[in-house]
């Protein structure tokens, strides 16, 4: 079996004061070694919660996966992710070889020839080497999403976990940032677990799209693709791939 994450079940609750928010209800996601799976649905309806739940960041009330009870534990343990934000969330302050080691100093007691030669590998892997003295703002937007893929890389996730990973970018640079994705699912072993909001995204990008219903979230439908890559989105199955995820969204 090649599933990295199979999570069953889990419901969620925030608690306000006296009221109780559902934010998820029954959400089940298998995620395979190697996979690109993309996670849509309506605006609050709980996809970050989602991905913080897998991450450790948060539990859930119920289910399996991740969470409180001894299984869940077990099975958090086993899957190593890491996590990508919409603001890449760089130290402004440490140059670009130095946000990625970060994560590495952190997580692994290396030595730092070690970590210079893990850090060297990735600042190539994102086509970054030129730029690894740089500070944060000397760099253009896709080129910060860059090394905050490489910071989250340098633990050896089995998971990458992207949210929103690309929506501030613009159209050109967001193709770009897209096909390195592509580029690095073929180089590494990582599975990817991608929220977005864009169903040309998705469709770009996904072997399989879960689309939520609104809060609570549960899952509404799932789309495999086997289209393989590049695709090309002039396609009419691409087109209409498009169209049925936005009517899907749409109609919550
Ligand atoms: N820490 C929290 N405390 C209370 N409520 C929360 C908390 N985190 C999330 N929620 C609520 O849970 C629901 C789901 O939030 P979440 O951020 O997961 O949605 P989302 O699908 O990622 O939305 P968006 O697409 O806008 O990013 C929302 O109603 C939100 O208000
Ligand atoms: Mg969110």
């Amino acid at each position: 079996m090649n599933n990295v994450l199979v999570i069953e079940n889990i419901s969620k609750h925030f608690f306000d004061d006296n009221s109780a928010c559902k934010a998820i209800e029954n959400v089940s996601l298998t995620l395979r070694k190697h996979e690109i799976v993309c996670l849509m649905g309506p605006s609050g309806c709980g996809k970050s919660t989602i991905l913080r739940i897998i991450s450790g960041l948060d539990t859930a009330d119920s289910g399996t996966g991740n969470g409180e009870n001894k299984e869940q534990r077990h099975s958090s343990e086993q899957v190593k992710t890491a996590m990508v934000f919409q603001d890449h969330g760089l130290f402004p302050w440490l140059s670009v070889r130095e946000n990625i080691a970060y994560g590495l100093h952190l997580k692994v007691r290396s030595s730092s020839e070690k970590v210079d030669e893990v850090v060297s590998k990735l600042l190539v892997l994102v086509r970054m080497e030129e730029f690894a003295k740089a500070l944060p703002h000397q760099l253009s937007g896709g080129m910060k999403q860059r090394v905050a893929v490489a910071r989250a890389l340098a633990v050896k996730p089995d998971i990458l976990l992207m949210d929103e990973p690309f929506s501030a970018l613009d159209p050109f640079t967001r193709r770009e940032l897209q096909d390195e994705v592509l580029r690095i699912r073929d180089q590494l072993d990582t599975a990817f677990l991608i929220v977005t909001h864009n169903p040309e995204e998705s469709a770009y990008l996904a072997d399989r799209i879960v689309i939520l219903t609104r809060r609570p979230a549960t899952v509404r439908k799932e789309f495999s693709i086997p289209a393989s890559h590049p695709r090309n989105m002039a396609h009419p199955t691409s087109i209409e791939l498009i169209q049925d995820i936005t009517k899907i969204i749409a109609s919550g």
